[in-house]
């Protein structure tokens, strides 16, 4: 999935110890300032088919994001935000990104943009791969984000992606709504080997945003969706559509699978977006 290969690792970007790894991955956690950022390997060997000694390879990178880390804790923190990291498994979807080399990631939900920081900079590492991502934000009224206010609202002044500390040519950030934006960049695009539902959790837009990316999606392909207390039976659906097996992340509602080497054909009327 990838056109140019990866720069010989230096002994210190592979750790092959797991205490090791597990220190880097803590720090990063603590950089970023978010508990709920551990990683869990079961989930990330389950999902990404790739044997251990890999996966705390590209974990043992994680080092080398942690200024990235702290200037989104920072920039989160200016934004009034005490304890902002809503997609809680940044560091899973680097590992998930530098494992599977996608060259077409989709994301639908951007907000402050942690999730995107994490895709892009694995792809900077892969030196191969876009991102693609749709957002329909809303606004935060003051600067510093209010008790009744969504903390996925935007600071005045910033624009979605606001957190992310770098700009990307690999990052294309569509705002629109997804309904109408992702049956559009379905259309555009060649192929998707990653996609990432987190924007409106409700059962009719990921059927839509799945149906849409269908025909697209790659064999093989990561689909990754947060939040699916909200969204029924939507995911698995699809998954039995596709005969995909789903992998919750430990306890949590966040879920994915991956798409076999041979997709079956979409039965009649499956490929067509649901009402919004
Ligand atoms: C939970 S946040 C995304 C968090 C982000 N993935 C991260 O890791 O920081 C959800 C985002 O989806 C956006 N959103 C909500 N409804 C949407 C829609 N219909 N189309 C596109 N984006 C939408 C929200 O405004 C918000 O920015």
């Amino acid at each position: 999935m990838t056109s140019e290969p990866d720069p010989a690792p230096t002994a210190d970007e592979t750790p092959s110890n797991s205490a090791e790894v597990r220190a880097r991955v803590g720090r990063a956690r603590r950089a970023l300032g978010d508990p709920r950022a551990a990683v869990n390997l079961r989930w990330l060997r389950a999902l990404s088919g790739a044997r251990v000694p890999e996966i705390l390879g590209v974990l043992g990178e994680l080092d080398e994001l942690v200024p990235m880390e702290e200037e989104i804790r920072r920039r989160h923190l200016a934004g009034g935000r005490t304890s902002y990291a809503h997609f809680s498994a940044p560091f899973e979807i680097y590992a998930l990104v530098r494992l599977r080399r996608p060259e077409h990631v989709v994301e639908t939900g951007v907000s402050s943009g942690v999730s995107s920081a994490h895709i892009l900079r694995a792809l900077e590492k892969n030196r191969s791969g876009r991102l693609y991502s749709v957002d329909l934000p809303t606004r935060q009224r003051g600067p510093v984000l209010a008790p009744d206010e969504s903390p996925v609202a935007i600071p005045p002044g910033l624009s979605s992606g606001w957190a992310v500390p770098f700009r990307s040519p690999r990052w294309e950030v569509r705002i629109a709504d997804s309904a109408t934006e992702v049956p559009r960049l379905a259309a555009e695009l060649p192929s998707v080997e990653m996609f990432l539902h987190d924007d409106l959790h409700t059962p009719e837009r990921l059927a839509l945003e799945l149906a849409a990316l269908r025909p697209k999606f790659a064999p093989g392909a990561i689909v990754l969706a947060d939040n699916t207390a909200w969204t029924g039976t939507a995911f698995p659906e699809f998954a039995r559509s596709v005969r995909a097996h789903v992998y919750a992340r430990g306890t949590s509602d966040l879920v994915g699978c991956r798409l076999p080497r041979r997709l079956a054909p979409p039965a009649s009327g499956d490929d067509r977006p649901g009402p919004a």
